[in-house]
């Protein structure tokens, strides 16, 4: 199933307390302004070493400093919030995203929206195919690990810890990414190999976009859309395909 998704910035009400795990990134830089945008309280967490790479949100965000899978900075940075932002990341090998799952997952209050980033070579139920390329991405993240550079299975934990939690919670799975100006909300789909994914694109922007959107869009509670950029060719063709005469 592949669904286009209107953006729920006009129909959210009131303003939501957000936290960004995992602030300072590319991904996490451009939430914070989409959630800015939307006039949210932002209150972000980032490594203290990082923590000058948000100096342009300075006076607008809460910032605490701290590493992502410490469980008092993230009770200290959650508490209160409405929704948590999570930047899973593939870098290091000290188990440091599923640190940072599990003690957003038992930190949040209860209710709280969870919204927790990876990539494409994340599977829910297993009915995702991938091509050689994923596959040759995935093989040489294995290898990096054997360097103790790079731990994705450490990220596939993580998701397989949010799966099984009875949390509100998606996994936004995102494909290859781009810097661009912002296309629009990505498109998605349930499984990766599904046609409107071929493309295998997305800006980085619009990756933080739908991270943003879904916090308010709860037929994504329980679901790991793949997504593609809303222009790629792949999901053009499909816009195509599917539009009614
Ligand atoms: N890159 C891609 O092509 C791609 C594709 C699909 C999905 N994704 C997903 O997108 C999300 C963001 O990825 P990104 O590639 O765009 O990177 P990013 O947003 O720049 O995020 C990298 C994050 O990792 C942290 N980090 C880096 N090295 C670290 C270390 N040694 N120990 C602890 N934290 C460390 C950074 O913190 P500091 O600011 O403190 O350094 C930052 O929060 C991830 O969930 C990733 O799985 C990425």
């Amino acid at each position: 199933m592949a669904i286009a998704q209107r953006p729920n910035a006009e129909r959210q009400a009131g303003t939501l307390t957000v936290c960004i795990v995992g602030a300072s990134g590319k991904l996490g830089q451009y939430m914070v302004q989409h959630a800015l945008d939307r006039g949210y309280q932002v209150v972000g967490v980032c490594r203290e070493a990082s923590v000058a790479k948000l100096d342009r949100f300075a006076g607008r965000i809460t910032v605490i400093p701290g590493a992502t899978n410490d469980r008092e900075v993230i009770k200290r940075a959650v508490a209160g919030c409405d929704g948590v932002l999570t930047v899973l990341v593939p870098p290091g090998v000290n188990n440091y995203s599923s640190g940072t799952a599990q003690a957003v997952l038992d930190q949040a209050r209860p209710g709280a929206r969870l919204v927790f980033s990876s990539g494409w070579h994340i599977t829910r139920d297993g009915q995702d195919v991938y091509t050689w390329k994923v596959k040759a991405l995935v093989f040489a993240a294995r290898l990096a690990k054997l360097a103790r550079l790079v731990d994705l299975d450490d990220q596939v934990e993580a998701c397989r810890r949010v799966f099984a939690s009875d949390t509100r919670w998606t996994v936004v799975r995102g494909s290859s990414l781009e810097e661009g100006d912002s296309q629009g909300l990505p498109v998605w789909s349930r499984h990766v190999g599904d046609p409107i994914l071929t493309s295998d694109r997305t800006r980085r922007v619009d990756f933080a976009l739908f991270m943003v959107d879904t916090l308010t869009n709860d037929t994504l509670v329980h679901e790991a859309p793949a997504i593609v950029g809303n222009q790629s060719p792949s999901a053009l063709a499909y816009a195509a395909a599917t539009r009614v005469p």
